[in-house]
């Protein structure tokens, strides 16, 4: 085998899936829809070694994510023991979707360094068998997820440069999340009452957020994605035990936009199993929300972005 590196963007969900209707494949329950984050990058490099180590932004780790992805793709490929070393440039394991840009970035150089020839189609498969949102980031642009059968699609419905938005990161707390994605989606299925409202509500936002970004209504996809964000935490929150991912700083920001909005700017916010906020505005507000997040209590922290591309070799 050879050395390889790949690089990948998170994304984030704008229409959200919590819950997944096969534990083992990994498939989601229902369809979600993302947004690629082009300034916020993992890069991950492949080497062969003695036997697997993990090195997680300069810290050697068992990460038991990674040991058991490993372990399903070697059931269907012969490969030696790796050294596998991955870094991001933004808080890893916080809700910042570090899973989604490292088992995509992952994917993509395992089947670079076996010269396994994947297609993206099997890249995207076996990064969602790491991490369901991982199959996202290959793309870059707004990208759906579908369950489709044993398997899921995945497709880029606009291409980043299809539409001028940016995304303004107030990141809140650089605590890792108590509760793992995997875990808590178990719980919420397993306990909340409003598990099969939530899958019901999530199909029809679904279908409406498509069409949103194909007619480019910036306004249809801002009540969606908002609607889908706190459907989502009001699932986690009646999940026993309490899956509580906000702190102060996140409704602090959420106040914000709001205001931000009743001023005439056009942005929304969207939040994922952590404390972080992202806004997503059109670009000629950006200096707007950067400025109003950032004298936003609790906020520690603002990082910019565009909308990112595919993953990719480097
Ligand atoms: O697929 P995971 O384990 O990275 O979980 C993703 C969960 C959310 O980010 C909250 C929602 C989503 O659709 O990305």
């Amino acid at each position: 085998m050879r050395t390889a590196t790949a690089c990948a963007h998170p994304n984030i969900a704008l229409v959200k899936y919590w819950g997944k209707q096969n534990d083992e494949l990994n498939i989601p329950a229902t369809p979600s829809l993302s947004v690629t984050l082009s300034q916020l990058k993992t890069t991950t490099r492949i080497e062969e070694a003695q036997a697997d180590v993990i090195v997680l932004d300069g810290v050697r780790v068992d990460d038991a994510k990674i040991l058991r992805w490993l372990e399903t793709v070697r059931h269907n490929f012969e490969f030696p023991p790796l050294r596998i070393e991955s870094s991001s440039n933004f808080p890893a394991s916080s809700g910042l979707a570090s899973s989604a840009s490292g088992f995509a970035a992952l994917s993509l150089a395992l089947s670079d360094a076996l010269e396994l020839d994947w297609s993206l189609d099997e890249i995207c498969e076996w990064a969602r068998r790491g991490s369901a949102s991982a199959a996202r980031s290959l793309h870059g642009g707004f990208v759906t997820l579908e369950p489709l059968g044993e398997s899921c699609r995945v497709s880029r419905l606009a291409k980043e440069s299809d539409w001028d938005l940016s995304v303004v990161v107030a990141v809140t707390s650089s605590k890792k999340k108590a509760i793992g994605s995997t875990t808590g989606m178990v719980a919420s299925r397993e306990s909340s009452p409003f598990y099969d409202a939530w899958l019901d509500a999530t199909r029809e936002q679904y279908v409406e957020a498509v069409d949103a970004v194909k007619k480019r209504n910036f306004n249809l996809l801002a009540s969606l994605a908002e609607a889908s964000c706190r459907q989502m935490h009001a699932l986690m929150l009646s999940t026993e035990p309490a899956l509580i991912y906000w702190n102060s700083g996140t409704l602090k920001c959420i106040e914000a936009v709001i205001e931000l909005r009743l001023g005439g700017c056009e942005a929304f916010y969207t939040i994922d199993a952590g404390a972080h906020v992202k806004v997503v505005t059109k670009t000629q507000y950006l200096s707007q929300v950067q400025e109003k997040l950032g004298r936003t209590e609790g906020v520690e922290k603002i990082l910019l972005s565009g909308i990112g591309g595919k993953a990719a070799i480097c």
